[in-house]
C-alpha cells in the first residue's frame, strides 16, 4: 500500500470552500454592491455581537459567527474535541478534516455560518496561555493539520476564520504589546500556515491578532494586510478584527480591514461617511469590503440558507466518534519504564486514580476556546467503566485553590486585631494620602474565576437578537473604568515554621507583599496562576496584595492561598496508593489555570508537584497524565513517574479514549508538535519573551529569529527533555530503502523521497515517519534540519508500507529578504528519515544543481 503526502502550495477543489465560487441561487454580488447606499455599506462593515449586520431592505441576512476553535462553543453545550495542540500531536491531517467536518456540522445546527477557528499562532514558549487552542512550533506540521481542518468545516458550508493574524505568540499584554519579528522569520515561522490556509484551503476568513506587529496593531496593518496577505496570497475572503482589535477607523479601512467585530465602534456611518466624502478613504475601499462579505455568502450559500437547520442534531453522536479518534491519537506517551503500560485488565485488581485532573474530566482549558460540553468523560470514569471487576479508588489528592483559601485565616492585625482581611480603596496604585474606604473580607478573595466562561450566560446571550447582543458584548469588551484600586492587608499566623507556598490567581495587575517584601510583581500580568516559595516561622506574617490594574479578560477575580511544605496531600490519597497495584496520577492545568487573555508558569500548579512526589513514595507504579496546552517543568519530578503521558486538553471523550491507551485496547500513536524543555531557561526565547518595562507598547522582539523550538535547541546544542516529533509506542517500528529521486517531469515538486515502515512489534500501531531537510552549505545561518514532510503510517504487526512523499524548491528554500522572495541555493542538502527531530534513521544527500528562486506571490511561493 502506498501512503503520499501533499505539497506546498498544491491546490485543492474544496467544493464550497473554493474561492471565486458561487452558490446555486446565489445574488449577483455586484449589482448588490450598486444598490447599497453608503449608509448600508458602512453598517454592514461594522458586527453586531456575533453576527454581520443584517440588511432587509435588500435582503442581506447576518450572517452568524460562533467560537471556535476546538468546539462550536454557542449556544452551549455542544461537542468538545481534542484542542488545536492535541490534534497537532496526532499528525494526521484527515483527522484534522474529519474533526473540521464534524465542527462545520455542529456549526450549522446552531445557525452559524462563521465558525471562529482554526487558531494557528506558532507555540513559542510554554506560558502562552493560548497554545492549547494552536497547532505547535513547527510550520508545516501546523499548516497540515490547519489545511484539513478548514477544509472540513468549509466543506459543511461554513466558513473556517483562521486566527489570530499576526504575531500573537503570548496573552501577556496581548492588546499592548508590539511583536517586533523580522521579516524572514515572519515568511519562514509564523506566516506559513495562514498561507497555506490561503493557497490551499482557500479559508473564508482571516481574524486579526489584538496585538501590534512591527509597529502598527494588526486591525491597522497594510504590509501584511494588504500588501502580504491579499495581494502577493491572493485572500479573496474577509479580514475581520478580533473583538475590539480596532483602534482607528481610517487607518483600519485603508489598511484593508473588511469587518470590525464585534461592532462598529470605529468602522461606522458616523466616523467613515465624513472620510468617504473628504476622500481620506475612497469608495472602492469601502466597496470592496462590502464585496467581500457578500461574496462570502454568496460562495457558501448563506442567502439561501442561512438559518439553523433544525435537522441537524446539536448533541452530535458522530462527532463524539471523531472526539474520541482526536484523544486516542493525540495523546502522547513520553514515558515508560519496564513497559508498565499497558496495564493488563485481567490482572489488575486495585486501581487507585489520584489527582485533581482525575474527575471531573476537564475537556479544554479557559476563555473564548472553552467549550461547555454535553458530556465529559473523566479518567475515574474511563477507567471504573473498563474494570468493572477490580477495585478503583479515589481521591482529589491535595485540595482545591478554593476550599485552600477558605481555610487560610488572617487577622486585621499582628495582635489584637479582629479575624478577617483590612481592604483599603484608593484613588490610584501610588496607595498614598488616607484610603477612600475601608473593609474588612473574611477571605482572601474576590468574585469566582470565569475563565471558562459562564455557559448559561452564553447560551442566553445567543438567544438575544444581534442588535441586544451586540452592546452587551461591546460593553463587557470596554476594559472597565479604572476609577480606583484595592489594598488588601492580612497577618497570617502559620501552623508551624517551614517553607509555605504563597499562591496568587489573578487577572489583573498586582503586587503580592509578605512582611513588606515584593514576593510576585505582576504589576504587567503575566501568568493567571503565580506561585512562590516563601520562608516562614510560626509568628504571624503580613500579607498584602496591592491591585494595581484592572482585570485583562473576564470578571474581577482574584485569590492568594499560603500552604506549607508537606501538608498538601490528603493521607488518604496516600493510602489508596499504597494499596494499589498501579496508580493513575491526574495532574495538570484547567480553565482557570490555563487560559485566553493571560499566561501560565511551566511549573504545575501548586502542591501537583509534591502530589507526585508522595504518591511516587508509596506507589511505584505511578502513571503520570499531565493535562496542559505544551510542556510544564518535568524535572523536579519525571525520575520518580515510572510512566507519563501528555494528554493535552483531550477533548470530552478524553477519559474513555485515555483508558483504552492505558489498558492497551489502542495504541499510543501521538507525537510531541513541540520540543519539550528540560529547563525554561533552554527554551530559545527564553530572557526576552517577557518584557518587563512598563512603556506603551511593549516591545517584544523575536530575538530567536528562525531558531524557535527545535530549531534553536539543535543549533545550540541543547538537548530537550522530550524532542519534537517524539512519542513511544507499544510496538517498534524499522525503516528501509531510502530513497531520494528527482520527481517525475511536469511536477510541481522537485523530488520524491520513498521509504518502507514495518511493524516490527507484536501489536497493531501507528507510526509518524518525519522527513527533515537541512543545508549543509549556509549562506545565510539556517537550522541544522527542518520539517518538510511526514506521514502517519498505521500497520498491522509485521505488515510493511511503501511510503512516498514530494520535496518542492519550498522545502530547501530559506526567505531571503533582500531579493524578497524564497530562495534555495546550490549545494547540497541532507534529507534524514527520522523518528523524531533527535532520533535520525537514515540520512541521503541531494545537490541542488544551481540557485532555485520563487518571487513572492508566484506559484509555489
Ligand atoms: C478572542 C478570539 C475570539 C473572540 C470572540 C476574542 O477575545 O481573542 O479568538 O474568537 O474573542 O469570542
Amino acid at each position: 500500500m502506498l501512503v503520499a503526502a501533499t505539497c506546498w502550495g498544491a491546490a485543492r477543489d474544496s467544493g464550497p470552500g473554493t474561492a471565486g465560487a458561487t452558490a446555486a441561487n446565489a445574488p449577483d454580488v455586484a449589482q448588490l454592491v450598486r444598490a447599497m447606499t453608503l449608509d448600508e455599506k458602512l453598517d454592514l462593515i461594522g458586527g453586531t455581537g456575533f453576527a454581520t449586520r443584517a440588511i432587509p431592505r435588500l435582503s442581506i441576512p447576518a450572517f452568524k459567527m460562533s467560537d471556535g476553535p476546538v468546539g462550536v462553543r454557542s449556544p452551549p453545550p455542544s461537542t468538545a474535541y481534542a484542542a488545536g495542540i492535541a490534534l497537532a500531536a496526532s499528525w494526521n491531517p484527515q483527522l484534522a478534516q474529519d474533526i473540521g467536518t464534524q465542527l462545520g456540522r455542529d456549526a450549522r445546527s446552531r445557525g452559524a455560518q462563521f465558525l471562529l477557528g482554526p487558531g494557528v499562532n506558532i507555540y513559542r514558549a510554554p506560558m502562552n496561555g493560548r497554545n492549547f487552542e494552536y497547532l505547535g512550533e513547527d510550520p508545516w506540521l501546523g499548516s497540515r493539520m490547519a489545511v484539513g481542518y478548514i477544509e472540513g468545516v468549509q466543506s459543511q458550508g461554513v466558513s473556517a476564520t483562521i486566527k489570530h493574524f499576526a504575531g500573537n505568540n503570548s496573552e501577556f499584554a496581548r492588546r499592548t504589546s508590539d511583536s517586533v519579528i523580522d521579516e524572514r522569520s515572519l515568511r519562514e515561522i509564523y506566516l506559513p500556515i495562514f498561507e497555506s490556509a490561503v493557497k490551499e484551503a482557500h479559508v473564508g476568513a482571516v481574524m486579526s491578532s489584538y496585538n501590534l506587529t512591527n509597529g502598527l496593531y494588526m486591525s491597522a496593518n497594510p504590509y501584511l494586510v494588504d500588501t502580504v496577505l491579499k495581494r502577493q496570497w491572493g485572500f479573496d475572503g474577509v479580514f475581520m478584527s478580533d473583538w475590539g482589535a480596532t483602534h482607528d477607523a481610517i487607518a483600519a479601512a485603508n489598511a484593508r480591514l473588511d469587518l470590525e467585530m464585534p461592532t462598529g465602534v470605529f468602522m461606522n456611518r458616523t466616523t467613515l461617511g465624513p472620510a468617504v466624502r473628504d476622500g481620506k478613504v475612497s469608495l472602492a475601499t469601502i466597496d470592496d469590503k462590502v464585496r467581500r462579505i457578500l461574496a462570502l455568502g454568496a460562495r457558501f450559500g448563506w442567502f439561501a440558507d442561512n438559518a439553523a437547520d433544525p435537522a441537524i442534531s446539536r448533541y452530535n453522536q458522530a462527532g463524539r466518534e471523531v472526539a474520541r479518534r482526536g484523544a486516542l491519537q493525540g495523546s502522547v506517551l513520553l514515558k515508560n519504564d519496564n513497559a508498565l503500560l499497558p496495564l493488563d485488565a485481567k490482572r489488575v485488581k486495585n486501581v487507585a486514580v489520584i489527582g485533581p485532573l482525575a474527575y471531573p474530566g476537564v475537556a479544554t482549558a479557559g476563555g473564548s476556546g472553552h467549550v461547555p460540553p454535553f458530556t465529559s468523560v473523566s479518567l475515574l470514569e474511563g477507567i471504573s467503566n473498563k474494570l468493572r471487576e477490580a477495585t478503583v479508588t479515589y481521591s482529589r489528592g491535595i485540595p482545591t485553590l478554593r476550599v485552600l483559601g477558605m481555610l487560610n485565616t488572617y487577622s486585621t492585625e499582628a495582635s489584637g486585631g479582629s479575624p478577617g482581611i483590612r481592604v483599603e480603596t484608593f484613588a490610584d496604585a501610588s496607595f498614598s494620602g488616607a484610603p477612600l474606604a475601608t473593609r474588612i473580607e473574611r477571605q482572601f478573595t474576590t468574585g469566582t474565576a470565569s475563565f471558562g466562561g459562564d455557559p448559561e450566560f452564553i447560551a442566553v446571550l445567543d438567544s438575544l437578537p444581534p442588535a441586544q447582543s451586540g452592546p452587551i458584548l461591546a460593553n463587557l469588551l470596554r476594559a472597565p473604568p479604572k476609577t480606583s484600586v484595592e489594598r488588601w492587608t492580612g497577618w497570617y499566623t502559620p501552623t508551624a515554621a517551614g517553607e509555605h507556598t504563597i499562591s496568587v490567581q489573578d487577572g489583573a495587575g498586582y503586587r503580592l507583599l509578605v512582611d513588606d517584601k515584593v514576593i510576585i510583581d505582576s504589576s504587567l500580568p503575566k501568568a493567571a496562576l503565580r506561585q512562590a516559595r516563601v520562608s516562614l516561622d510560626a509568628s504571624p506574617h503580613k500579607v498584602r496584595l496591592e491591585q494595581t490594574s484592572p482585570a485583562a479578560f473576564g470578571q474581577p477575580f482574584w485569590r492568594v492561598t499560603l500552604t506549607r511544605t508537606g501538608t498538601w496531600v490528603d493521607p488518604l490519597a496516600k493510602q489508596l496508593a499504597s494499596r494499589a497495584d498501579a496508580v493513575v496520577l491526574a495532574v495538570g492545568f484547567e480553565a482557570d489555570t490555563e487560559t485566553e487573555g493571560a499566561d501560565r508558569e511551566f511549573a504545575l500548579p501548586p502542591g501537583q508537584e509534591e502530589l507526585i512526589r508522595e504518591i511516587s513514595a508509596v506507589n511505584p507504579n505511578t502513571i503520570v497524565v499531565v493535562t496542559a496546552g505544551g510542556s510544564v517543568d518535568a524535572s523536579p519530578w519525571l525520575e520518580r513517574a515510572r510512566a507519563l503521558i501528555a494528554a493535552w486538553y483531550p477533548g470530552q471523550e478524553g477519559g474513555a479514549a485515555l483508558t483504552e491507551l492505558l489498558f492497551g485496547d489502542a495504541n499510543f500513536s501521538g507525537r510531541l508538535p513541540i520540543s519539550w524543555e528540560r529547563r525554561i531557561e533552554d527554551n530559545p526565547s527564553f530572557g526576552h519573551y517577557y518584557y518587563n518595562e512598563p512603556q506603551h507598547p511593549i516591545q517584544i522582539a523575536y530575538r530567536e529569529g528562525v531558531f524557535i523550538g527545535y530549531r534553536g535547541m539543535q543549533s545550540a546544542d541543547r538537548r530537550p527533555l522530550f524532542p519534537f516529533g517524539f512519542g513511544l509506542s507499544y510496538t517498534s517500528f524499522r525503516y528501509g530503502n531510502l530513497k531520494v529521486e528527482p520527481a517525475a517531469r511536469g511536477s510541481s515538486s522537485l523530488y520524491t523521497v520513498s521509504f518502507d515502515v514495518t511493524n516490527t512489534g507484536a501489536r497493531a500501531g501507528a507510526d509518524v515517519a518525519q522527513i527533515y531537510v537541512g543545508a549543509v552549505e549556509q549562506p545565510v545561518p539556517r537550522p541544522k534540519r527542518e520539517l518538510k514532510g511526514f506521514a502517519r503510517v498505521e500497520l498491522e504487526p509485521g505488515e510493511t508500507k511503501h511510503v512516498t512523499m514530494p520535496l518542492d524548491v519550498r522545502s530547501f528554500a530559506y526567505f531571503d529578504v533582500k531579493g524578497k522572495g524564497w530562495r534555495a541555493d546550490v549545494g547540497r542538502y541532507t534529507i534524514e528519515l527520522a523518528r523524531s527531530s533527535e532520533s535520525i534513521e537514515a540520512r541521503a544527500e541531494v545537490k541542488l544543481p544551481r540557485t532555485l528562486k520563487i518571487a513572492v506571490g508566484e506559484s509555489g511561493g
